[in-house]
């Protein structure tokens, strides 16, 4: 194990190794206004080990939260919330991107008052999003995502200032940068695939119209803090939430060739939500390596090894790890010693939950 423990320059940023902590939702913000707090802050405090962290995915706009106490990047308190996160990351030399979100049609009026917006008005089939029903064992109750209203050309502009405000607020709350949540069904996603977007203007029909969305979110959100501050997240071997579009690989591999000219600092592959992780073949990652030349990340049920081949292959210069981050704050120390690793300790705490529980109690070595 060589490469993952080598320290990486991400542009101008040193990061002190290859691991990324990989972006995951644990709805313990405070409520109401979905505001980042202290229980947070120790949370990815105890994470800084990693070379760079990027946050749970967060809320660009209320419009665009789909889960109970999901946190947001629109308004002031939660800036300042998220200030007690970056710097409590940055005081243990760690780095930290804030992923921004838009959930699209993956949401219900029931989470928050409003009728969800997608590209098109298809519902997703076999979809739950969740709320709290104030159970005492913290249980989220599950319901299904509500039939979206179609955007108009007005609310695709204004997500798209969403999106590039949100990124100013990150930068202001001390991020080192933003990754854009292109992946696992959500807005853009919804904007990339044939059988969530029927739409019959300049967004949606052929490949490079239903690539516009993500190619004008990313130019929006480089105007506004910088193309080295950049990352887009690309779940191209993701078929649920209704996402099954059998041509998805050409469309991603195009808006590929799009980003490298837009000179973005990295793109995160999310190779697997939870277990379901395909092979990926080895001739994408060479196309993938071919096609964009900056950083490129890869997550999703890898193990270290599986990981150092891929960086010893060059295929790939970082390695993301999301449930292992979760409940080993020193993921890469345990890794270097050949530790044991804690595992989930209660399915119940992944989501939701108002204390340590689950959260911020993992165990570190002693
Ligand atoms: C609890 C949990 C929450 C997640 N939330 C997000 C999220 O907010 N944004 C995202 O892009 N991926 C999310 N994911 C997917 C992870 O980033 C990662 O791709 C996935 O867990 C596979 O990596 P792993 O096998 O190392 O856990 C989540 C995964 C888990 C387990």
């Amino acid at each position: 194990m060589k490469k993952i423990f080598q320290s990486y320059h991400l542009n101008d940023i040193l990061l002190n190794n290859r691991f990324v902590m990989a972006p995951m939702t644990r709805s313990r913000s405070s409520e109401p206004g979905c505001i980042p707090n202290d229980l947070m802050a120790e949370y990815y405090g105890q994470r800084a080990s990693a070379g760079l962290i990027i946050s749970e995915a967060t809320q660009i706009s209320l419009q665009g939260m789909g889960y109970a106490r999901t946190p947001g990047i629109y308004t002031k308190e939660q800036i300042e919330g998220w200030k007690k996160v970056t710097q409590a990351v940055h005081e243990k030399g760690g780095h930290i991107f804030l992923q921004l979100w838009h959930v699209g049609r993956v949401s219900s009026s029931w989470v928050n008052g409003l009728q969800p917006l997608a590209p098109s008005a298809l519902k997703a089939t076999n979809t739950n999003v969740y709320l709290f029903d104030g159970a005492p064992n913290g249980d989220a109750a599950f319901i299904e995502v509500e039939e979206p209203k179609a955007m108009t050309k007005d609310e695709i502009h204004q997500t798209i200032q969403d999106f590039a405000e949100g990124a100013k607020n990150a930068i202001d709350a001390g991020f080192d940068g933003v990754e854009i949540h292109g992946a696992n069904g959500y807005l853009i996603d919804q904007f990339l695939r044939s059988n969530s977007n029927i739409r019959t203007d300049e967004y949606g029909g052929n490949t490079e119209n239903r690539i516009r969305f993500l190619i004008e979110v990313t130019e929006a959100v480089i105007n506004a803090v910088g193309k080295e501050r950049t990352g887009v997240r690309l779940s191209p071997f993701i078929k649920f939430k209704d996402m099954d579009d059998p041509k998805i690989l050409d469309t991603i591999m195009q808006a590929v060739e799009k980003l490298n000219e837009l000179g973005i600092a990295y793109i995160h592959l999310c190779e697997a939500d939870w277990d379901d992780a395909p092979r990926i073949p080895y001739l994408f990652r060479k196309e993938l390596r071919y096609k964009f030349s900056n950083t490129i990340i890869a997550t999703g049920n890898k193990t270290p090894s599986e990981g150092e081949e891929l960086l010893e292959k060059d295929l790939v210069d970082m390695i993301g790890f999301g449930r292992k981050f979760l409940t080993n704050p020193d993921y890469p120390e345990r890794v270097r010693q050949n530790a044991a690793l804690n595992e989930i300790s209660d399915p119940h705490t992944l989501f939701g939950g108002g204390d340590s529980r689950g959260y911020t109690d993992y165990p570190f070595l002693t």
